[in-house]
């Protein structure tokens, strides 16, 4: 037999085993239904461009706990808050450990960053230390006329920049909003600075009228009926449990500094006259959900 007729002989028999072993193996680790995995790529293929759909509408097929493959690595989707809650609360201690990227590695951060260490003493350490100088009310009170005077077109990492670029998109894309945004009448200073503007939880949050990410209705968040601190979770922006986001506080500050910042100081104004109603709204799957093309809009100085 030639190389050619050995080869196309064993593909299929390869390709059988393969098959049979990824079942056999679901079915022994009682994994939670999920679509069959090809051998080597897994279930690369169900995802798209925008992998929160995909993984809403797989959801939708398989339920709210299902499982994915992807190379070696299996994956747990879950799609409901009370079973968020059992991984993210109740179970966390188990479920509190990250995969670490070579990236990281190879330079070392997963043995001294907060983000990637492990939740062990030296994590415990940098947490307390975070929330005791850094991110605490206090320390925050304190620092507070230098962010209104300089940080205030630093915005820190992705997650903030991302959030306000997205609120920013909205505003411009929604005038009355922008416009009502203004308005201490309409939507009252002191209410503002308990209102928080975001997207996320793609999947879960469009089965509740309490949260549609489609929609941007900024004053749902008025009178500090949802909580997005990691309580309710049906909205969990920044994560919930013991690895939550110890950033939250200057998140906050921040983004109602900034956007208070652009929305008061400024007109907006769109570039080559595009018309707000004729904004591109579509998303890019990363770190953080960003925006496909990137918001391009000319500050004039608001009379
Ligand atoms: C809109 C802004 C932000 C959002 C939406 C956000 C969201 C998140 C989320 C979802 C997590 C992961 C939670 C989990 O794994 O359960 C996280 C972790 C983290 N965030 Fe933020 N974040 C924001 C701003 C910030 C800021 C401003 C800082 C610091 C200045 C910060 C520092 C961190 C750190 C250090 C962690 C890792 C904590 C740990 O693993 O123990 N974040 N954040």
């Amino acid at each position: 037999m030639d190389y050619f007729s050995t080869l196309s002989f064993l593909f299929p028999i390869l390709l059988a085993l393969a098959y049979t072993t990824i079942v056999s193996g679901r079915r022994k680790s009682q994994l939670p239904p999920g679509p069959f995995p090809l051998p080597i790529i897994g279930n690369l293929l169900h995802l798209s461009d925008n992998p929160h759909q995909s993984l809403a509408t797989l959801a939708k097929r398989y339920g709210p706990l299902m499982s994915l493959r992807f190379g070696t690595r299996t994956s747990i989707v879950v799609s409901s808050p009370d079973i968020a809650k059992d991984f993210f609360q109740t179970h966390d201690h188990l479920f509190s450990g990250r995969p670490v990227p070579d990236s990281v590695r190879v330079v070392d951060h997963d043995n001294y960053s907060l983000v990637w260490l492990p939740t062990g003493n030296q994590w415990q350490r940098l947490r307390r230390i975070s929330k005791e100088y850094l991110f605490s009310v206090r320390r925050l009170d304190a620092s507070e006329h230098i962010r209104q005077q300089k940080e205030l077109f630093i915005a820190g990492i992705d997650t903030t920049s991302s959030t306000i670029e997205w609120a920013m998109v909205e505003l411009i894309h929604n005038p009355h909003i922008l416009e009502a945004a203004r308005n201490p009448r309409l939507l009252g200073a002191k209410k503002m600075h308990k209102s928080f503007v975001m997207y996320g939880q793609w999947g879960v949050t469009q089965k509740f009228d309490i949260y549609d990410p489609d929609k941007f209705i900024p004053e749902r968040f008025l009178e500090g009926k949802i909580d997005y601190k990691g309580q309710s979770f049906e909205l969990i922006p920044f994560g919930a449990g013991r690895r939550s986001c110890p950033g939250i506080n200057i998140a906050h500050r921040m983004l109602h500094i900034i956007l208070g910042s652009l929305i008061r100081e400024f007109d907006w104004k769109l570039e080559e006259n595009l018309r707000a109603q004729d904004m591109n709204m579509e998303e890019k799957f990363g770190l953080t959900l960003q925006r496909k093309l990137p918001l391009m809009a000319i500050p004039l100085r608001f009379k």
